[in-house]
């Protein structure tokens, strides 16, 4: 997106243009270890190069506007910063900002600077590719940058994460907000979600393109079953506690967890954690498998994790497993599965370079005659997390 094509929107919903700030903030995609991090174990997301940005013009009062060119016919939205920030059923996109507003100002932050905003993003809403945590991590930088708050990405990240799971009521874990705050261009981030701890993977997919497939079915996190299945986490962790001294699912081994079998009397629960624990596995043999440049190898590991996702967590569905299922078939494609919470949205693919527009052409129309829903295809540039453009 071009910058001055912003800032001439920016000055045509608002009719002003003093001093104008520039943010941006990535979507991302998860390569592997998907449902694991709120069960404390490794993920590895990369940012994308799509995202969202925001023009920004202080205000001299405590109002916040805000604009957005994805819900125009909402118009401009306000906040004020001397009322008590409430969640309300009209809010709709709003309350991920009046959320992150929240979470700072409820950790002693002072937050007191109105401002008005014009937002626009080119990631699909409700595909998986978390508009909603790049949202909240733009407001985040903006809230900082215009109060100026000495605060480090890792606690913006908490901010964020807390703003969707108290403010907007989705218990997500922390995988989106921080690969959005700590992304780095052409790398993977591999994160220990028990500590925090992360190093960056350079992706190096050598013949390889990695294609980003939305099914195009939306998705509503707070409605789908994300919820249910973290409660279900919760009941085997439960389980496995009279058994193990352990705190998450994700400290014990596929052998330990099946030598606690017999405590599971419900087979949809040990279901679950026969899924968290498996790909937990899997994360750790793909990252030796990336490092080392076994790009095959990586590849039929996402298919293992597909699998995994549909037949152990049931969290895939008609839409995502049709578009895996066809691109599976591809010679040229060496690895496809769902990436994100699941339930529609987006899948991943590893598609042999030179051979991606037919691979896209085929998989499209096939999937368009079999789901009746147009598929959209995007080939996947790795960037940087959050960042002020301009100020
Ligand atoms: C969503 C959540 C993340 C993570 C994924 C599944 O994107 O926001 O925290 O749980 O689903 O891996």
């Amino acid at each position: 997106m071009q910058t001055q094509d912003l800032i001439n929107k920016y000055q045509q919903i608002f009719k002003s243009d003093h001093q104008l700030e520039l943010f941006f903030s990535p979507g991302r995609v998860n390569l592997i270890g998907e449902h694991i991090d709120y069960n404390g174990g490794y993920v590895l997301p990369c940012a994308l190069t799509l995202g969202t940005y925001a023009v920004v013009e202080k205000r001299n009062d405590s109002l916040i506007k805000l604009y957005s060119e994805n819900f125009k016919s909402q118009g401009i939205r306000e906040i004020r910063l001397d009322e008590n920030i409430e969640r309300q059923d009209t809010d709709d996109w709003t309350v991920y900002v009046k959320g992150v507003l929240k979470a700072f100002i409820d950790s002693g932050y002072e937050v007191s600077k109105g401002f008005n905003a014009y937002i626009e993003g080119n990631l699909p809403n409700g595909a998986g590719l978390s508009s909603s945590a790049s949202l909240e991590m733009l407001v985040s930088q903006i809230i900082k940058q215009l109060n100026h708050i000495n605060i480090d990405t890792n606690e913006m990240v908490n901010l964020s994460k807390q703003a969707e799971n108290n403010f907007v009521g989705v218990n997500c874990g922390v995988m989106d907000q921080f690969v959005i705050g700590l992304g780095k261009k052409d790398a993977a981030i591999l994160l220990n979600c028990n500590t925090l701890d992360y190093q960056y993977v350079p992706l190096v997919l050598n013949d390889y393109d990695l294609v980003i497939m939305n099914t195009n079915k939306k998705r509503g996190l707070a409605d789908s079953k994300y919820n249910e299945r973290r409660k279900e986490c919760d009941t085997a962790l439960s389980l496995l506690k009279q058994k193990y001294d352990v705190h998450t699912l994700c400290e014990l081994s596929s052998k330990q967890l099946e030598e606690a079998k017999t405590l599971f009397n419900s087979d949809v629960v040990y279901k679950r954690a026969l899924h968290v624990v498996g790909e937990n596995e899997r994360v750790l043999k793909a990252i030796k498998y990336l490092k080392n440049g076994h790009i095959k190898m990586f590849g039929q590991l996402m298919n293992e994790s597909h699998q995994s996702l549909k037949q152990l967590y049931e969290v895939t569905g008609f839409e995502l497993d049709t578009i895996v299922e066809l691109a599976w078939k591809e010679e040229a494609v060496i690895g496809a599965r769902m990436t994100g919470a699941g339930f529609g949205g987006c899948a991943i693919a590893l598609v042999k370079k030179g051979s991606v527009e037919d691979v896209i052409s085929r998989i499209g129309e096939k999937y368009h005659s079999k789901v009746g829903i147009k598929a959209s295809f995007y080939v996947v540039e790795v960037g940087d997390g959050v960042k002020v453009l301009k100020n």
